[in-house]
């Protein structure tokens, strides 16, 4: 099925069957395609955290304003970003990519690789967080579309107070910050006000500002 038709299948599912399991082969597809996305550097500054646990996901439902989906879903992934870059983070990641290019260390990006690090980890803290969560959004975006492509269903989530979540998660020791979530499963129709009302999007023509 093209992208587009799946695209257009999937919506931000209110209501899951919560006696139905994702097959641990399609979450982890999911992930990987949440993986692959571009990043800037390369330096995927982001994680993905899949949590199935029922009782993670019931304490979790309070925190995200009662949003009963997080307890019905069968995963819910958290996206969670670094909470700034520093040498060791950024070095880790780029002699990583050397070694495996089999390249020269500090030559991932030629003669700017010093520039780039300094860069990065020159931000500061709100510029590196502001940059470490949009790269996160990419991710999600790759996940929301690869879970559409294997029928899943999904709804991203950004109603959550990210400070509860990232305590209850220990977040904050790991150097790591929620972003926002991605429930996964099955849909339940009834209960579910959504799932039969029109996909509405801005019209194409205003959409896209073209630059001829
Ligand atoms: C960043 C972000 C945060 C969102 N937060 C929530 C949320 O907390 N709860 C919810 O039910 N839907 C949430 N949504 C879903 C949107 O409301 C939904 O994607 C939008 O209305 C478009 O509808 P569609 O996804 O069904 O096509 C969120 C979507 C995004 C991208």
């Amino acid at each position: 099925m093209p992208l587009k038709e799946d695209l257009n299948w999937r919506y931000a599912t209110k209501k899951y069957d919560a006696t139905k399991s994702v097959a641990t082969e399609d979450i982890e597809k999911i992930i990987e395609a949440a993986r692959l996305a571009p990043s800037s550097y390369g330096l995927q500054p982001y994680r993905v955290i899949s949590i199935s646990n029922q009782e993670i996901k019931n304490k979790i439902v309070p925190i995200a304003g009662n949003q009963q989906i997080v307890a019905d879903c069968s995963h819910l992934l958290v996206f969670v970003a670094w909470d700034g870059y520093d040498k060791q983070r950024v070095d880790k990641i780029f002699n990583d990519t050397t070694d495996q290019r089999g390249l020269a260390k500090g030559t991932v990006f030629g003669s700017q690789t010093e520039a780039i690090v300094e860069s990065q980890i020159n931000l500061s803290e709100i510029e590196a967080r502001i940059d470490t969560a949009k790269q996160a959004c990419i991710s999600l975006g790759f996940a929301i579309a690869q879970a559409a492509e294997l029928k899943i269903d999904s709804t991203p989530m950004g109603g959550v107070n990210n400070a509860e979540l990232d305590h209850l998660l220990g977040l904050d020791s790991k150097g790591l910050k929620s972003v926002y979530l991605l429930t996964l499963g099955y849909r339940q129709r009834e209960g579910d006000w959504l799932v039969n009302l029109k996909k509405v999007r801005t019209p194409k023509d205003e959409f896209v500002i073209e630059i001829k």
